[in-house]
């Protein structure tokens, strides 16, 4: 038997006239027996759509949503899920930010909606890779893409790194934007973009500016590509001298105390707020460091910078931190400093959210 969209529509808003609850919920039953017989090629996830705009069947949706229906103990409750059921299927409602479809909210439960983020195996498919030193995970960029973009929304990444932002952003179907100091991890960044696939239908375009983002005109650069704003912004600057990027003095990893890197950092919010939307969000992924026997929180020392420039603070989220390359070869060195010095060994940075009013 072949089951379509139309067919499971059809038996939902049959059985909203139907005032019988045994009858009701035999009915579900059938079409959950039905749903599960069909081999998964029987779902027919073209055929009749009712509009252009409908998803096709999920089965493990379906099969829950009637499942909870044939439990549901009043006629009135039952009918209230029927309905909810018949939205999912026919209707998209997504907000003003995002895509995700509100009518079917309960399907993204891969998106954290936490503040503590544990995650312990980098995604490696496609074009990433962790050969960077320094890089972020991709799974950091792509929560909060599809939490805060929309397909064809540009995103701005002044610290591109090895490109893992844009790499999501062709993947997803947002056109991206990065700037990255250093033209030898400029072109890794450009190969790697190269590698990865739209998988939308939207048209991306990628742009890779080498520069320094402290003095860029922002301005200027996205008025070039024809835009004169951003609706996201996502930082992940060096975490001050933590990771020798390059001997640059522009490198924010040569700044000479915690002072200039942070007027240097605040350059950069500085500058890009003004090509931010109104409404929009700012992404700032930054850990702490160690010196001197003092822990130095420069995660909320930076986090203080974009609230001096106006943005509103949305979450704090702590993430959980793989060892460095370097320090992995040395963890019981550090174990054994930790306990005999009175600190607690890094496992988290921070990603600071914030909003533009
Ligand atoms: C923490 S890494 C970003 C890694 C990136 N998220 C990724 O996944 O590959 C910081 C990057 O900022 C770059 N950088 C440092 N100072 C800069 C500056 N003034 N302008 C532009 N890029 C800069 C460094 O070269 C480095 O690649």
């Amino acid at each position: 038997m072949i089951i379509t969209n139309t067919y499971i529509l059809d038996t939902l808003n049959n059985l909203l006239s139907v005032e019988s609850l045994p009858l009701v919920k035999e009915k579900v039953n059938e079409l959950v027996s039905s749903l599960e017989s069909a081999e998964a090629s029987d779902i027919d996830e073209d055929c009749s759509p009712l509009n252009d705009n409908i998803f096709f069947p999920e089965t493990s949706y379906i099969k829950n949503e009637l499942k909870q229906i044939s439990e549901t103990q009043t006629l009135e409750r039952t009918k209230y899920y029927i309905q909810r059921l018949v939205k999912g299927l026919s209707e998209i409602r997504t907000g003003k930010i995002n895509d995700l479809n509100l009518n079917r909210w309960k399907e993204y439960d891969d998106l954290i909606t936490d503040s503590l983020w544990v995650m312990n195996k980098r995604d490696k498919s496609g074009a990433h890779n962790g050969n960077y030193w320094g890089n972020f995970i991709p799974q950091i960029p792509n929560q909060l893409l599809r939490r805060f973009t929309k397909q064809n929304d540009w995103v701005l990444d002044p610290f591109l790194g090895s490109g893992t932002t844009l790499i999501e952003c062709k993947r997803l179907g947002r056109n991206g934007i990065g700037v990255e100091l250093l033209p030898e991890v400029s072109g890794l960044a450009e190969e790697n973009i190269n590698r990865e696939k739209n998988l939308t239908d939207s048209s991306v375009i990628t742009k890779i500016i080498n520069g320094d983002s402290t003095k860029l005109n922002y301005k200027e650069a996205i008025n070039e590509l024809g835009i004169k704003s951003v609706q996201f912004l996502i930082m992940h600057p060096p975490y001050w001298d933590i990771i020798k990027f390059s001997e640059d003095e522009n490198d924010l990893c040569n700044a000479k105390s915690i002072e200039d890197f942070l007027e240097l950092l605040g350059s950069v919010i500085d500058k890009t707020y003004s090509i931010l939307d109104k409404n929009r969000f700012f992404a700032l992924v930054i850990g702490d460091k160690y010196s001197k026997g003092e822990w130095i929180p420069l995660g909320f020392y930076s986090m203080q910078k974009a609230l001096e420039k106006g943005y509103k603070l949305k979450s704090v989220i702590v993430k959980n931190f793989d060892e460095t390359k370097g320090k992995r070869n040395q963890k019981e060195l550090w174990r054994y400093r930790a306990l005999v010095g009175g600190f607690y060994v890094f496992k988290h940075e921070y990603i600071f959210l914030f909003k533009k009013e």
